[in-house]
């Protein structure tokens, strides 16, 4: 199904290990209630215009013959190819959520820095600027329409967080640093809840703790607990790990997938356009 129809702050954070995985990480499928199971959904999330990491996405889910794609936001922003993204991920997603670089192309940039929002003035005038009138319209009715929450059978999905949608950080350190945040966020979701933005994998569950796709060995098993899933990001990885992140929601866990691309050639597109700072490339060959 497509959905054209349908419609900084700059995190160094990664998780901090702790020894012991969570008790529902090999929960038994027989825990969730038989009207939560689903074909598969692969969730992506922070494209940033990043065209080699999207395709080589795309491409895996293809792979493993998952039909069905979400997407958590900020599909363009930072990186060289903005309307090829948008463009692709208007065929090939169900819906695609509002994030700040969305926003800030539509409406305004919001707390970027001056690499962020050079990059979103640059993202703008490439939309502003294609001849072809019809994709042009329809890429600007797509922005003006983007919702900011779903809420399906299973889960709830948001750019950044449950109570501020485009623009709040849940950091992996905030666990132990601001409990009383993760608490306050935790309020807001009935089970499960996917997110974004921090471009930093893994699940936050309420103890609270965060637990990276590692400590989890990949998979994430549901329960009844609330869990809040962060898929990571597609085309600016910031947990020392170029390769391009996405999430997979099974019938009875969540797996965390990671998708080797052409670093190279990004880097050298950014390289070759001036509004974008060398830093937004050099940063993907270490995925920080
Ligand atoms: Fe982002």
């Amino acid at each position: 199904m497509a959905l054209g129809s349908a419609l900084n702050h700059e995190s160094e954070d990664t998780a901090s290990p702790r020894a012991t995985p969570p008790e529902n990480a090999a929960a038994s499928s027989s825990d969730i209630p038989t009207s939560q199971v689903a074909a598969p959904l692969a969730i992506i999330s922070d494209i940033h215009s990043n065209f080699e990491a999207l395709t080589a996405v795309l491409a895996e889910i293809d792979r493993r013959n998952i039909t069905r794609i979400a997407c958590l936001g900020d599909v363009i922003g930072y990186g060289p190819n903005p309307l090829e993204c948008m463009d692709l991920v208007l065929q090939r997603c169900e819906f695609s959520l509002m994030g700040n670089h969305d926003f800030a192309i539509f409406y305004e940039p919001h707390n970027f820095n001056t690499a962020a929002e050079n990059a979103a003035f640059w993202t703008r005038s490439q939309f502003e600027n294609d001849p072809e009138t019809e994709r042009r319209n329809q890429r600007w009715r797509h922005l003006g329409v983007m919702q900011t929450r779903i809420a399906r059978d299973r889960f709830i999905a948001v750019h950044a967080s449950p109570r501020r949608p485009i623009n709040e950080y849940i950091f992996p350190d905030d666990t132990y640093s601001a409990p009383g945040k993760i608490a306050a966020i935790f309020e807001r979701v009935p089970h499960l809840c996917f997110v974004g933005h921090t471009h930093v994998p893994g699940v936050f569950v309420t103890d609270p703790d965060f637990y990276s796709p590692d400590e989890l060995a990949g998979r994430y098993g549901l329960t009844s607990a609330k869990a809040i899933v962060n898929v990571g990001s597609v085309g600016q990885p910031r947990d020392r790990d170029p390769r391009a992140s996405f999430g997979i929601l099974h019938a009875d866990s969540v797996e965390f997938v990671r998708v080797p691309y052409d670093v190279q050639t990004t880097v050298e597109k950014v390289q070759a356009i001036d509004a974008l700072d060398n830093f937004l490339g050099l940063r993907l060959l270490e995925g920080r």
